[in-house]
């Protein structure tokens, strides 16, 4: 797929790009080009400077110096709106849809043309007609909550095309995808550069990456540290190049020794949001000094299940016992104080408050007690030492402690909430997906610090849809389908078919 280095048109050239925040200097003269028709991938750290560089692209944040160049030509993108009419879209690491309103007007929302009449007959036509171009299978009156997140971000792409898009940024669009979901992904990728489209791809996973792009820019501290040719690199080179040291990628680790059952669910039945049943009798234990692990196609009850074992969702019927207290339909506290730990899919809305400071954030699950706490009064000094100590233990990139976590980068956001949950010495720790958004080496330290967590006694039970990670980190994988465990198996690479026959539910008995 690698192109040739003279012919292509250039789609977009950055030169000298420089964004400085509080206490941060995010884009450090990052020069950058995007050829017409290539799939650039941009890696680095986690706070490098990539979600950076690109909403400076898409008009959201201006540059404090540097100059953009499309297809030759200098632009000034003063708003997202300039960036959109200049042909550039971009699909954020958070989605930005209106839950309440259906595909087709989330497609329209803020598109100048249409004002007062939506003529919906033919605008679902249209929408039709580039699903069906571009392989986005979407049904254009559904409701944006009705749709799983991949579905959503088939709506956040289709919009871009509809909007004229001519260079699309993907900021860790496979973040929150499925393998499958990954595999039609990409085939809708190729349709759009073979159609002349150009994208910016960004994300941590690199065997991803090496597959898609043909060209990689690393991005370290703000700066570009390296631009290569993805066909002439590897995955161990490119770790190496954004992190600065060589990186393992799968943990070695001693046999499980399982102690007590610590976890218990015992036929446990509960709802969806959509009222329909998403645990039907699940049963499964998990025991003092294990990983169990839990692979499973997204929606067959994975979410559901963590969060009725956080106090977060109603059981039906059945129990789940934490150290033998029964936690079933009892407020989130109560598992807390039994020594649940909890890493949530969602980092904005259950995991973190965003409009609170990395401070107040880090201590949420630890104030009420000493040393922070003496009765009534907070410890302020105290507070401020313990939060100190483990943002510098768990290195999360922050001007200050004092900083509001949604100011934080992704990867950031996410290891300031191991920090929170790992910190406090639990006995039972649900973990989904805690590897999300971070870079190959923060990947690597979560990954070692749940194991020795495990080896301290911790009973884990970790929800993945990385089946490398389920592969690397679990003592036993279960496998979810429709709500109900469906086969145990150990980890062997070896079984990897089988775990992927039960996830499709053909194993079913
Ligand atoms: N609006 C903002 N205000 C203040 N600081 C910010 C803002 N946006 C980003 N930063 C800071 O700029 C730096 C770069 O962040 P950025 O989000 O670009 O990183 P990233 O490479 O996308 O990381 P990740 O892989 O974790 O998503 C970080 O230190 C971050 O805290
Ligand atoms: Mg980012």
């Amino acid at each position: 797929m690698t192109q040739t280095e003279t012919n292509e048109p250039l789609a977009l050239e950055m030169r000298g790009i420089v964004k400085q925040f509080p206490g941060v200097l995010a884009n450090d003269h990052v020069d950058f080009t995007l050829r017409q028709g290539e799939i650039h991938a941009l890696l680095g750290e986690n706070g490098a400077g990539k979600s950076t560089l690109m909403n400076v692209l898409s008009g959201l944040y201006r540059p404090d110096a540097g100059e953009i160049y499309l297809y030759g030509e200098k632009v000034e993108l003063h708003s997202p709106r300039d960036a959109i009419e200049a042909g550039i879209g971009m699909v954020h690491q958070h989605f930005m849809l209106v839950p309440t309103l259906s595909v087709a007007e989330n497609v329209v929302l803020g598109d100048p043309s249409v004002n007062y009449v939506i003529h919906y007959e033919a605008l679902e036509k249209r929408i039709g007609e580039i699903a069906e171009q571009f392989g986005l299978d979407i049904d254009p009156k559904a409701k944006i909550w009705q749709l799983s997140v991949g579905e959503q971000q088939r709506v956040e792409i289709l919009k871009m095309l509809y909007q004229g898009a001519k260079i699309l940024i993907l900021d860790e669009p496979t973040a929150v995808l499925t393998p499958q979901e990954v595999t039609e992904l990409f085939k809708t990728l190729q349709e759009m550069t073979a159609s002349g489209r150009s994208i910016i791809f960004i994300s941590h996973k690199l065997d991803e990456v090496l597959e898609i792009s043909d060209r990689i820019t690393v991005l370290r501290r703000g700066k570009v540290s390296a631009e290569v040719v993805s066909a002439e690199t590897t995955k161990a080179e490119l770790a190496k190049t954004m992190v600065g040291r060589e990186v393992v990628f799968r943990i070695d680790k001693k046999p499980s020794e399982p102690g007590d059952v610590v976890l218990e669910i015992d036929k446990v039945n509960a709802k969806n949001d959509r009222g329909l049943p998403a645990l039907r009798d699940l049963s499964l234990t998990v025991r003092s000094g294990e990983v169990v692990g839990i692979a499973g196609v997204a929606g067959n009850g994975q979410t559901e299940l963590a969060a009725v074992i956080n106090g977060m969702r109603e059981v039906e019927s059945g129990r789940i016992l934490l150290n033998g207290v029964d936690i079933t339909n009892k407020p989130a506290t109560v598992s807390i104080d039994a020594g649940m730990a909890y890493i949530p899919a969602d980092r904005t809305g259950v995991g973190s408050a965003p409009s609170l400071g990395v401070d107040d954030n880090i201590i949420m699950k630890a104030y009420r007690k000493p040393p922070l706490s003496h009765g009534w009064s907070l410890d302020l000094r105290e507070v401020a030492r313990y939060a100190t100590d483990l943002v510098k233990r768990f290195n999360v990139k922050t001007p200050s402690i004092k900083t509001q976590s949604r100011l934080l980068s992704g990867g950031n956001l996410q290891k300031m909430i191991l920090a929170r949950e790992l910190s406090r010495e639990p006995v039972a720790i649900t973990a989904v997906y805690p590897s999300r958004g971070l870079d190959a080496g923060a990947t690597e330290a979560v990954h070692e610090r749940l194991i020795a967590e495990r080896d301290r006694g911790a009973a884990i039970l970790l929800i993945s849809e990385d089946l490398d990670e389920l592969l690397s980190l679990s003592d036993r994988i279960a496998v979810i389908y429709e709500g109900q465990i469906v086969g145990e198996l150990p980890p062997d690479d070896s079984r990897i078919e089988e775990i992927g026959l039960l996830m499709a539910g053909s194993l079913v008995r």
